[in-house]
């Protein structure tokens, strides 16, 4: 099939009521924590969101009125580039007032507390916060105890949800539906939150999903092959652990980070060794499709996980998953903060401050938590 074609059968792919009913769960939601709980419409609906998003980024003056009157925190316990500064690229062409706040020269640094420093910036009415934490659940932590949304921008080894839909909307602009496309994802399985979120949405949109790496850098879960648990969501996912085979006619390559602060545990011999058992290099990519997307979440270790020339070669879409995080970012902002079920252009222009208030505020009092 030619990629024309399947980016036409896209369209055809989604019925209007699969399309309404995506628009619907996601007008719905109140937190973006892990795609595990979002359906194949909903993505759809991020999807269709965020193509409008992109009409608007090609605009001569990037800015809509769409979240006036909003204000957005990123709040931020570990480095970032690319999430923290498409979310706040994001926020401000919708017009929210965005503030970043992050662990150094915030009172973090005195020692203060995830849930204080959450409840302290809720009260000072912030309609949504955008968190990166070091410590796995610290998202889901803060969505069942605040009555703002929450946005999940990477948790520990947990998930990164943000980035599995920049990586899928990327993937199908240029080639048609995610089902049945085969996607290798090579690399630091084991500590890849990206990796992670990536097989919950790949395996809802239908894609052959392919983890590849070391016995070590696996996780025990998915050990022997695959996972076993039957009606798993995960049990068609392949594991592999030769790069060639493993390759063999992909639509799409996603090298993982080989994550250096995390690799003190022993699991490789070497970076050389590494790179040049799982490498992504030209002689290995054209055991791909012709037309293999490779694809990488960033920060990238240049000629060890990848090789300069395939990371800003042909094939490469890479830069454009960071144009894309930002189109992603403002459809997910605008999902959770205004009111309407399809954004569009014309949407977006109207200043949306209806969305019903927030939830009855939980009974915290009787808890104690102390989660830094
Ligand atoms: N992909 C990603 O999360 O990059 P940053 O760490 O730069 O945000």
């Amino acid at each position: 099939m030619t990629q024309a074609s399947r980016v036409e059968e896209r369209e055809y792919l989604r019925t209007p009521t699969e399309s309404t009913d995506g628009a619907r769960q996601l007008a719905g939601r109140r937190h973006v924590l892990d795609l595990d709980d979002f359906t194949r419409e909903e993505i759809g609906a991020v999807m269709e969101n965020t193509r409008a998003m992109k009409e608007v980024l090609q605009r001569d003056i990037k800015k809509v009125p769409a979240l006036r009157g909003k204000t957005i925190i990123t709040l931020f316990y570990e480095p970032s580039t690319r999430t923290r500064v498409s979310f706040e690229q994001a926020g401000k062409i919708l017009s929210a007032d965005v503030i970043s706040v992050t662990g150094g020269g915030s009172s973090v640094e005195k020692g203060e507390s995830l849930y204080n420093t959450a409840r302290t910036i809720q009260a000072m009415d912030a309609d949504l916060i955008v968190i990166r934490h070091p410590q796995s659940g610290a998202p889901h932590f803060l969505a069942g105890r605040l009555d703002i949304s929450i946005i999940n921008a990477g948790d520990g080894t947990h998930a990164h949800p943000t980035q599995a839909l920049v990586d899928i909307f990327t993937m199908e602009s240029h080639l048609g539906p995610i089902e049945g496309l085969k996607v290798v994802i090579v690399g630091d399985l084991l500590y890849s939150r990206v990796a992670r979120s990536n097989l919950w949405g790949l395996t809802k949109m239908g894609a052959q999903v392919v983890l590849c790496g070391p016995p070590t850098l696996i996780p025990s879960d998915f050990q022997n092959g695959h996972r076993k648990e039957v009606g798993h969501p995960f049990t068609n996912v392949r594991i592999e652990t030769n790069v060639e085979r493993a390759l063999d006619g992909a639509d799409v390559v996603m090298a993982l980070r080989l994550q250096l602060e995390r690799q003190r545990a022993g699991h490789l011999p070497s970076l050389r060794e590494y790179s040049r058992m799982y490498g992504i290099n030209s002689k290995r990519l054209q055991l791909a499709k012709p037309n293999v997307l490779v694809m990488h979440p960033g920060p990238m270790n240049e000629g060890v996980e990848i090789d300069s020339e395939v990371a800003h070669g042909a094939r490469s879409v890479i830069e454009e998953q960071v144009t894309n995080g930002v189109a992603v970012r403002m459809a997910l902002l605008y999902s959770l903060t205004a009111p309407t079920l399809h954004a569009t252009p014309d949407t977006v222009e109207s200043q949306q401050l209806s969305k019903p208030g927030p939830k009855p505020r939980p009974d915290i009092t009787s808890r104690r938590v102390y989660l830094k």
